[in-house]
């Protein structure tokens, strides 16, 4: 019965979006016509064409949509700056092989001016193919596609890059609005000029650059390289330049610049019908085109960003300590080349490489050669390597000054040409070390001083003196560096007075309590006009808690998510530091999953909802901007629950970020939870995305199973919730490992896929253990899981009956942890 009203309904929605007499065609020959309200479909039908409205507007234009998914998605538009104003439009095929708009008012709205050669006795045809690519065939000949003209949209097989015979320029152009699809500010363009590079640009002006080709990908752009998803080619020879990427898995991507400038990797989740932002270029400060001026080093994690190469100061000191450094730096000692040892070369390790349109190159060439080439050509500022794989070769060197050079997690070495007087000075005092390596050398030998009290600091967590407070809306610290990076966060948030918030939540009433966060206690709080929050109040006693306070701040101001908490504002007034959040009106997710009536209202659809919410919440922040970020405290207490049960992660006092592609980071202090906290944490203090990964695995065990991994205690055996989990799916009983409360609503086979994946995020080797991106998609997909190996920490030395177990064991922990 269920199924018969099923069809009924997709029938009934046919007949509306379809005219009559109207069948999918993917074809239309010469002289025929597709008038407004009819559609091309390709064969797999997961695109189709027609005219359409954007967004609010009523104008009408011809595009290309997916259909079989995201229904409505436009990928690419005819006649983006000529709409039609009517339903009149027709689209036509010319006997000579033209496509033509035409509409009643203007015989001629847009043209693609494609022709066959030589007559017109073969018979053209125009086709919608399976890829979104529109093409006029000539005798299976191509004499036109939509792919060499990109809109907004790049799509899988399309070339981005320049034809060198015709001239002809592939680039991406955005929407004026979401209503306008006419050509907007913001470009993105494969310039080939010196090097060629791909470029941002804001109408002229130069926004940034995602960096010229490395051998590996645009050395500029945060993806992962070498993937399972797509694959990535860039050609380079006489007749063009382009880069393309194709799809390897039945994964849909499109890369897309938005009309308001950003250019985001978006990623199809079929199960939660929404694309995900699966990377995001251009995100921090450093992706400001020359924000550090000529000769300057933009690096995220200093503060502040810009400093000078080695053998150069600032050119105007006062404008830069003013941190305006567009006037970069000039050289200390000027160069000598006419002397044939006057000159030489330092190396600058790690960078995204500078602005190449005044550079040359050459593929064939060895670094030494190019080394030599550098040498005997007096405008020669720079070289290096143009193909860093296997070693590097190729050669490439700038004929001006660098501008745009950023410190990056690449292994990408240029070589900056520098007076040979200069260059001895810098070996001296760098005793043939780099910077980094000289402070690591500084680190280890103050941590083993005094072993215990020494924690490395980070870009998350760095001020170690207790601010004296706020004074005129201005937050001042002892330590003066780190001052504007806690501004610069505070800036984004909204101010409250203490007046508001002591009245909002009842002068800070016991009554009002609704628990203990990490650095204090969390009332509830009701502004003036009804709307709800939550208020973190930070206890004046520790030196943690304000760290942490501080560390939530820098972590979540600028973070938004669906799945994240959203912080609102802030107070600070002499001695009350205060956090304003969202009120979520279900608590956490521990104080549903661990009480027998409660998590009797939990069913299983819910509970799948918050697992994936959770998956996508921390992938965003594992990987969304460059500055990621790991929780390092992920538990089912840090899962807050909002009205309509979507989950919400909280609580970032121990989150750090970390930059690039170096994700593991080494700390003597391990903070975090007993249970959730990865073996390579807990035993070697190393910590990484995988550990946020372990964490979730563990949270889906206690979702599905419904009990507390720590005390999980089984009559037969000592193993903890994670052991049980791995026996039940050695023997092949996996669903018995699920809460009894969930048999009426359960869909098994989401079960079963569920607790595969979390013993995958819980396998003992860090390595082990896929992203979280990989995580999301196994939870999607279809597709065969890999088998997991034994999980870490399967077995408990002692078997703890829950009532003997102290209730405090569920308290965040902190470790300090010497070598
Ligand atoms: C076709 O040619 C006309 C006239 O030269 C021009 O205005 C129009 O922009 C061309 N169409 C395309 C799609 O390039
Ligand atoms: C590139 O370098 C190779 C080897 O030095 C040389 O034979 C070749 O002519 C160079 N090509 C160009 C275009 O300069
Ligand atoms: C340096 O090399 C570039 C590129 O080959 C060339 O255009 C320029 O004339 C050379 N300059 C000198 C002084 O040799």
């Amino acid at each position: 019965m269920e199924e018969q009203s099923i069809h009924l309904f997709f029938f009934i929605t046919l007949i509306i979006l379809l005219p009559s007499g109207c069948t999918a065609l993917d074809t239309i020959s010469a002289n025929q016509e597709i008038k407004d309200g009819n559609t091309l479909v390709s064969k797999g039908e997961m695109f189709e064409l027609g005219f359409f409205s954007p967004g609010k507007s009523k104008n009408r234009y011809l595009g290309i949509w997916y259909k079989k998914i995201s229904y409505g998605t436009v990928v690419w538009v005819a006649n983006r700056d000529t709409p039609i104003t009517d339903t009149s439009g027709m689209l036509k095929l010319s006997r000579q092989g033209n496509l033509e708009i035409l509409s009643g008012g203007n015989p001629m709205v847009w043209a693609s001016n494609s022709t066959v050669s030589g007559g017109s006795n073969n018979p053209v045809v125009v086709q919608l193919l399976n890829s979104g690519n529109l093409v006029v065939l000539n005798k299976n000949k191509m004499i036109w596609q939509s792919f060499d003209y990109p809109g907004d949209t790049f799509l899988p097989g399309m070339k981005f890059g320049k034809d060198l015979v015709t001239g002809l320029q592939r680039s991406m152009t955005s929407w004026k609005s979401p209503d306008d699809p006419s050509v907007g500010v913001y470009s993105n363009i494969l310039d080939t000029n010196g090097y060629p590079q791909s470029l941002g640009r804001m109408g002229q002006v130069l926004k940034g650059r995602f960096g010229p080709w490395n051998g590996l990908g645009f050395s500029g752009f945060p993806i992962e390289k070498e993937n399972q998803i797509y694959a990535t080619e860039f050609v380079i020879n006489e007749k063009e330049i382009y880069h393309k990427y194709e799809l390897k898995s039945s994964v849909v991507q499109r890369v897309v610049l938005t009309w308001d400038g950003k250019t985001l990797i978006l990623q199809w989740i079929e199960r939660t019908q929404d694309w995900i932002v699966y990377a995001n270029a251009a995100v921090d400060t450093c992706d400001r085109f020359s924000l550090c001026g000529p000769y300057g080093i933009c690096s995220i994690n200093k503060h502040p960003p810009c400093t000078c190469m080695q053998g150069f100061e600032p050119s105007n000191p006062e404008e830069w300590e003013a941190s305006d450094w567009a006037s970069g730096c000039i050289r200390k000692k000027p160069l000598d080349c006419r002397n044939t040892n006057g000159d030489g070369f330092w190396k600058l390790a790690g960078v995204k490489v500078p602005d190449t349109r005044r550079s040359w190159y050459n593929v064939s060439m060895t670094l030494r050669e190019c080394e030599m080439a550098c040498k005997k050509n007096c405008s020669c500022t720079c070289y290096t390597s143009l193909d860093i794989r296997n070693g590097g070769s190729g050669c490439l060197l700038w004929l001006d000054e660098l501008l745009d050079t950023r410190e990056y997690d690449v292994n990408q070495d240029i070589f900056i040409r520098m007076a040979a007087s200069e260059l001895e000075g810098v070996l001296d005092s760098e005793s043939g070390f780099n910077k980094k390596k000289r402070i690591l050398i500084a680190v280890l030998l103050t941590s083993s001083a005094v072993p215990l009290l020494f924690a490395v600091a980070y870009a998350c967590r760095k001020i170690k003196k207790r601010p004296n407070m706020k004074r005129q809306g201005k937050w001042y610290a002892h330590d003066e560096k780190n001052t504007s990076l806690q501004m610069a966060h505070l800036d984004d948030l909204e101010f409250f007075s203490l007046n508001d918030v002591a009245r909002a939540t009842g002068n800070f009433s016991d009554f009002n309590k609704i628990g203990e966060g990490g650095f204090g206690p969390v009332y509830k709080g009701v502004w003036e006009d009804g709307r709800e929050i939550a208020v973190k109040r930070l206890s004046e006693t520790s030196q943690q808690g304000l760290d942490e306070f501080q560390n939530e701040v820098i972590c979540i101001a600028k973070l938004q998510h669906r799945n994240l908490v959203k912080l609102l504002g802030y107070c600070i007034h002499q001695n009350e530091l205060i956090l304003i959040y969202e009120y979520m009106s279900n608590k956490s997710l521990d104080w549903f999953l661990f009480d027998e009536t409660r998590s009797l209202t939990l069913n299983w659809a819910q509970r799948f909802n918050i697992i994936h919410g959770i998956a996508r919440g921390i992938l965003y922040l594992h990987q969304d901007s460059r500055l990621q970020i790991i929780h390092r405290d992920l538990k089912a207490g840090n899962i807050l629950l909002d009205g309509d049960m979507n989950p919400k992660i909280s609580d970032f006092g121990l989150a750090r970020t970390f930059v690039g592609h170096d994700t593991t980071i080494k700390t003597k202090k391990v903070v975090g939870t007993y249970g959730y906290i990865s073996p390579e944490y807990a035993i070697h203090g190393r910590f990484s995305i995988k550990s946020d990964v372990f964490s979730f695995g563990v949270m889906v065990l206690e979702i599905i199973s419904g009990n507390k991994t720590r005390e999980f205690c089984h009559g037969d055996h000592n193993d903890n919730l994670l052991g049980h989990a791995w026996r039940l799916y050695k023997e092949g009983r996996s669903i018995e490992l699920m809460s009894g409360s969930l048999q009426a609503s359960c869909v098994i086979a989401e079960v079963l896929r569920s607790i595969h994946v979390a013993l995958l995020c819980v396998q003992h080797h860090a390595e082990d253990r896929p992203t979280m991106f990989s995580a999301v998609l196994m939870l999607v997909s279809e597709r065969a899981l890999p088998e997991p190996k034994q999980p870490a920490f399967f077995n408990e030395e002692r078997c703890h009956k829950p009532e003997s177990l102290p209730s405090v064991n569920e308290c965040t922990i902190t470790l300090l942890y010497a070598r």
